[in-house]
């Protein structure tokens, strides 16, 4: 039975691949929304993805997120590496300082010996605020670390999910509704045909950038994320290594 669970799960990711349009496909099994356990195995799977990826001098981006964290905490503690640069793919978001950007990347730093760098400025900017933040030397220090990024590991939520949780005003949920976003992926919002609909005004890392990025890391399980999945992964960079769990899978080839 251990060895039709391991090639169906195969057969599964064969699958995805095709549907997704992806290179590379990992489903863990069982399903995040319900267990804890495949919550672990899937940042483990990430863990180890990242770690094999890795390489001296290498620049990782990181996004906030409850699925991301647990990467950090699955990491091995290691200094096989040297001159590893952990940056935050974006600004704070929410309350919940553990699953902020800033502190995973300085978890991740902490793990595998490297430095980081943070940005404590909010989650969502006035546009006077953005436009005057755009020209700070932090700033531009941040683009440029996002421009020679080997990595970006990210998150990806379903887009009223998402909104609710970064205390979006009923007039932004209005909006989101109108424009059909689905969901949500380091501050963007896509619609079901992956068409930025909306994108919070925040510095961080630009969709324009992960043209350049060799190994992006989509991590996201449990089969409530199905839709989101299906939405984002319309248009998404085809260098993306999408790792997910059975429970998610299922949901996107059964419907
Ligand atoms: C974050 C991303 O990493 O994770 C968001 O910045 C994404 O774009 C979110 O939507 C998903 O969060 P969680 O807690 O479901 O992993």
């Amino acid at each position: 039975p251990l060895v039709d669970e391991w090639s169906g799960r195969h057969e599964k990711e064969q699958v995805l691949r095709n549907l997704l349009s992806l290179q590379e496909v990992h489903i863990v099994p069982g399903n995040s929304d319900e267990s804890v356990q495949t919550q672990t195995l899937l940042a483990s799977e990430a863990a180890r993805f990242i770690f094999s990826k890795l390489e001296s001098r290498m620049i990782t981006a990181v996004t906030g997120g409850s699925t991301i964290a647990k990467i950090a905490e699955q990491l091995p503690s290691s200094s096989k590496f040297q001159q590893l640069q952990f940056v935050a793919a974006r600004g704070g978001i929410g309350k919940d300082v553990q699953l902020q950007a800033n502190t995973i990347a300085s978890m991740f730093a902490q793990k595998l010996n490297g430095s980081y760098k943070t940005l404590y400025i909010p989650d969502t900017l006035s546009e006077s605020a953005y436009e005057a933040m755009k020209a700070e030397p932090f700033v531009q220090e941040m683009m440029d670390l996002y421009e020679q990024m080997s990595i970006l590991v990210h998150g990806i939520g379903d887009a009223t999910e998402m909104a609710r949780r970064r205390n979006s005003t009923a007039e932004d949920l209005k909006f989101l509704k109108e424009r059909q976003a689905v969901s949500e992926a380091f501050g963007y919002y896509f619609n079901a045909k992956g068409e930025v609909v909306h994108r919070i005004r925040t510095i961080g890392v630009q969709l324009e950038q992960l043209e350049q990025t060799p190994y992006i890391v989509a991590v996201a399980g449990g089969a409530q994320k199905a839709q989101a999945l299906q939405s984002y992964f319309q248009q998404a960079p085809r260098q993306s290594v999408l790792i997910t769990d059975e429970g998610a899978a299922d949901q996107l080839i059964h419907h």
